[in-house]
């Protein structure tokens, strides 16, 4: 038996539908990438939401996004929640923006219900997360964690060339104020949770432990551009054929090692035309697991495949990581007070570990944080499709203000 929701279930749903209106595809999913006039859009109506609730807006000089409701005592250091507004290519309308909406609905429940808390509450927007656009994820967030300098993030460039600073400023969301330094009393996040767990184990709340660590490369094999028809197989140079066996060997590496993720998700091909033999292929490789010593173990293996391909077909190889993340484990007190949360408003729930990244794993390590999932259709995300029932979006809400409640009224 579920009690009644803290929110307002048809508010939050509609906010959701209409924002997803900002970069709508065909197939009913959203693509807003990062610092595009899209996110832009998508930024200023959640900024026109915040200050009709009430709010004052503070922008980074990440772009990153923080709208206030003021409490009893403002003195005090604030309790956040957030997510992140960018989406995949052909992403879908709640991977993130859910968590961004979640927060400014607990404020507007809160003011429906003339509750004031003793600490301020803030709702956030944490720019690039989804790495698609500009590599890698949790740029902004890792900035503000203290995981990256402020001057890497600015310069992080598209495949175009263009770069984070130079887009934040001409969206003009190139805020003044310094990126981190800023004190939380604990962070929460709320969103989908991107695999099939819950939905399979029939639990509404999923109370997030942590998540897997990353590392990501971005590696270039370069061999000989000839024609298709005149050069015989036994002297070409082809890099498609070098990519291809690493993608096969990363593939095997993910199968090798119980609990692992092995991804090649982006390849461009030099010069992509069906009878010339590819001279450069560029791709990407994204390896996760829960534990540190597997992951540099994966990573080793992944390297030593690349190496071995490049030999045995003649190419030039140059191969980067370019992002490391440690396995993250959450705040005991927070995940304890999105476990109570979930407990005492009634809802079914279980301890759920993270296979994507996130906003908080970053704000983890300069404040108290945790997260809250709640399940989506198939477990189906980075999807066109990717749906979530409005009981369920309501629910993690629900939980979300409550645990927000509870530590903005702690010491
Ligand atoms: C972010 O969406 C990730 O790659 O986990
Ligand atoms: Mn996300
Ligand atoms: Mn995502």
């Amino acid at each position: 038996m579920q009690t009644k929701h803290l929110v307002n279930s048809d508010r939050l749903w509609k906010s959701l539908m209409d924002m997803a209106k900002i970069g709508a595809t065909e197939k009913g999913g959203v693509c807003r990438l990062a610092l595009t006039d899209l996110d832009r859009d998508a930024r200023d109506l959640f900024v026109k939401w915040c200050k009709e609730a009430g709010c004052t807006i503070t922008i980074d000089q990440m772009g990153n996004v923080f709208a206030r409701r003021a409490g009893k005592d403002n003195s005090l250091a604030p309790v956040v929640t957030g997510s992140h507004i960018d989406s995949q290519p052909t992403g879908g309308k709640f991977d993130g923006v859910y968590g961004v909406l979640a927060g400014l609905e607990v404020i507007r429940s809160l003011n429906d219900a003339k509750v004031e808390t003793l600490r301020p509450i803030e709702a956030s927007i944490w720019t690039n997360e989804e790495g698609s656009r500009f590599a890698p994820a949790m740029i902004s967030s890792g900035i503000f964690g203290g995981a990256f300098e402020l001057e890497y993030g600015l310069n992080r460039p598209d495949l175009d060339g263009k770069t984070m600073g130079e887009e934040l400023k001409r969206i003009g969301y190139a805020g003044k104020e310094p990126v981190g330094g800023r004190p939380f009393h604990a962070f929460f996040e709320a969103h989908i949770e991107q695999g099939p767990i819950l939905e399979h184990d029939k639990k509404t709340i999923g109370i997030v432990q942590g998540g897997l660590g990353q590392r990501w490369m971005e590696v270039t094999m370069t061999g000989v551009e000839s024609h298709a028809g005149p050069t015989p197989m036994r002297i070409r140079k082809d890099a498609m054929v070098g990519a291809a066996h690493v993608i096969t060997a990363v593939n095997k590496i993910g199968h090798s090692y119980p609990h692992a993720c092995a991804t090649v998700g982006l390849v461009q091909c030099s010069p992509n035309s069906r009878n010339t033999i590819p001279g450069k292929v560029f791709f990407t490789i994204d390896l996760r697991h829960n534990e540190d010593e597997v992951l540099t173990k994966m990573a080793q293996e992944a390297k030593a495949a690349a190496e071995k391909a490049a030999k045995e077909n003649g190419l030039e190889l140059d191969y980067k990581e370019i992002w490391y993340l440690p396995p993250v484990k959450f705040s005991a007190d927070c995940v304890q007070a999105v476990a109570n949360a979930a407990s005492e408003l009634g809802f079914s729930h279980m301890p759920i570990i993270s296979g994507a990244g996130h906003d908080s794993f970053y704000i983890n390590r300069v404040a108290p944080a945790a997260m809250v999932f709640v399940p989506c259709d198939g477990g189906i995300s980075h999807n066109e499709i990717e749906n979530a029932t409005q009981e369920d979006i309501a629910a993690g809400c629900s939980v979300l203000m409550r645990a927000m409640i509870e530590r903005a009224n702690s010491l």
